[in-house]
């Protein structure tokens, strides 16, 4: 990964952005002299990023600071960046913050060039379909354990029910661990690590601020703590023998090349795992239970595919291709509250987008937030109907209309593993019971890394069985 931009860096951007600005007659907002977009942004992001695209159309050109920003919301540009040119960007310079070094390191979702492409070779092979069937009676098994626990009429908060619920998941099958009795406080640990990346545009992003200011202190003391827990699990399989998951693939495949795997860069893609397949995932389940609560004819349907498909035997990795309508929800959710609501990237060299010259060192951001909810692309964009996922309808979509997991060589590695969970830990918990949405609830979105219900999402449980 590159590191956190350097001052030649800076400079780059700054006449990145002088060029763009003399270059060219992009549409975009110019913002206050010295801080650009930022505070709007920090205010509001999602309605600022929505309002852009309705003020200047499709390619909009802004600045945060001194650094310029190229939003793009139509899916040509968007495959453009992503898929046809994306030999010529990297990730954006967001992402090389010392807070999200720390964090994750040079793991899979931030390392660049050879390096990615070496460690992907050799995480891929965990998400194979043949792999991850392997995968499907876990993540029943752990929905079970959480649903015995549950009583009629109790209330619950089901994105903190999610979030331990993949957390335990992904854990248990990439790394062959259970972290049952360290489960809440590495969530609990997660969760507050990646609070500083709620304000997207702060300063902290962007600058390389070392200040031992309280909050940066509790966040390496954090930051450590779940480093003690990554290492210990390392530590063990070192000793162990070879259990066939993720982290003996890893351990194995460095012994092949002859260079050895540091316990650094192990910890970084066992951290990089922990993130990016726990929350992304928990919050379209979230969100998926709220939805449902608030459309009965949906629940109802979903409810019937699964007493046709499962009935009251447990479900089963072959139930999969049967729980069509489940799929349909699942992608659905994805549409309207994409837990990636943004992607960034850097331009490596001087390239052109849309017709217009876009300098090295130019931030360009896509947003599934505005683009899945744009009406071009989608009837009725703002209401939740998983029947328009028909085979029809995905032909015709196109490709970058739709982008939950991102796009071209750096698409989420995941993402078989996450569809698979999602429809079956919808329908185990969906088999046995009906999630009541407490009324006046407040449901607020809350665009922090990813995108998370504010306040949680409240249920009072209803056996659908008695
Ligand atoms: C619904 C759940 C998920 C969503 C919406 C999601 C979304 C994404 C997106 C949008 C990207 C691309 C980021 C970019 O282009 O900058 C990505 C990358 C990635 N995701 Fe996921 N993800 C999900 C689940 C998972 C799971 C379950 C795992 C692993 C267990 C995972 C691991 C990764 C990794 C390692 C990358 C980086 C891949 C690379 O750069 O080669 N994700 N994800």
């Amino acid at each position: 990964m590159k590191s956190n931009p350097s001052i030649r860096e800076l400079a780059r951007a700054f006449s990145a952005g002088k060029q763009l600005e003399i270059g060219t007659k992009l549409p975009g907002p110019k913002g206050t002299r010295v801080m650009g977009v930022m505070g709007e942004f920090n205010r509001d992001a999602l309605g600022f990023i929505e309002r852009l695209q309705r003020d200047y159309g499709d390619i909009v050109w802004s600045r945060f600071l001194y650094v310029p920003a190229l939003f793009l919301y139509h899916p040509n540009e968007i495959e453009y960046v992503l898929a046809t040119n994306a030999r010529n960007f990297v990730k954006a310079m967001t992402l090389r913050s010392n807070f999200f070094q720390r964090l994750v390191g040079n793991g899979l979702l931030t390392s660049e060039g050879e390096e990615w492409k070496r460690q992907r070779r050799m995480t891929s092979p965990a998400f194979h379909r043949h792999r991850i069937a392997n995968y499907a009676e876990t993540m029943i098994n752990y929905t079970r354990r959480l649903t015995s626990m549950w009583a009629e009429g109790e209330t619950r908060d089901m994105h903190g029910d999610m979030m331990r619920l993949t957390l335990e998941i992904v854990v248990r099958c990439l790394f062959n661990a259970d972290v049952s009795n360290d489960v809440d406080d590495v969530g609990e640990t997660l969760n507050r690590l990646v609070e500083p990346f709620a304000a997207q545009a702060t300063l902290k992003w962007i600058l390389n601020n070392r200040l031992p200011t309280p909050q940066h202190i509790k966040f390496h003391r954090l930051a450590r703590k779940i480093d003690n827990v990554v290492y210990r699990i390392i530590a063990e399989r070192r000793q162990g023998d070879d259990q066939g998951d993720l982290l003996s693939m890893l351990l194995k495949a460095q012994d092949e090349d002859g260079s050895r795997m540091s316990d650094q860069q192990l910890r970084d893609e066992v951290m990089t795992l922990f993130l990016a397949g726990h929350e992304t995932t928990a919050l379209v389940l979230s969100w998926a239970w709220y939805l449902l609560g608030s459309n009965p004819e949906v629940e109802k349907k979903f409810h019937a595919e699964l007493d046709e498909v499962i009935g009251d035997r447990d479900p089963v990795f072959d139930d999969l291709p049967r729980l069509k309508f489940t799929e349909q929800i699942a992608k659905e959710t994805m549409r309207l509250y994409p837990p990636a609501y943004g992607l960034g990237r850097e331009a490596v060299t001087d390239c052109e987008i849309g017709g217009y010259r876009v300098p090295a060192g130019t931030q360009v951001f896509v947003f599934q937030w505005v683009t899945q909810r744009d009406p071009r692309f989608f009837d009725g964009p703002l209401a939740f109907n998983p029947d328009r996922w028909t085979e029809e309808f995905e032909a015709q979509l196109p490709k970058y209309a739709y982008f939950p997991f991102g796009g071209g060589p750096r698409a989420c590695v995941g993402s078989s593993f996450a569809m698979m969970e999602m429809i079956l830990v919808l329908a185990t918990i969906g088999q046995k019971f009906r999630l009541e949405l407490v009324p006046d609830h407040p449901i607020e979105t809350y665009p922090a890394m990813s995108l998370r219900p504010k306040h949680g999402v409240k249920v009072v449980v209803r056996n659908r069985r008695d």
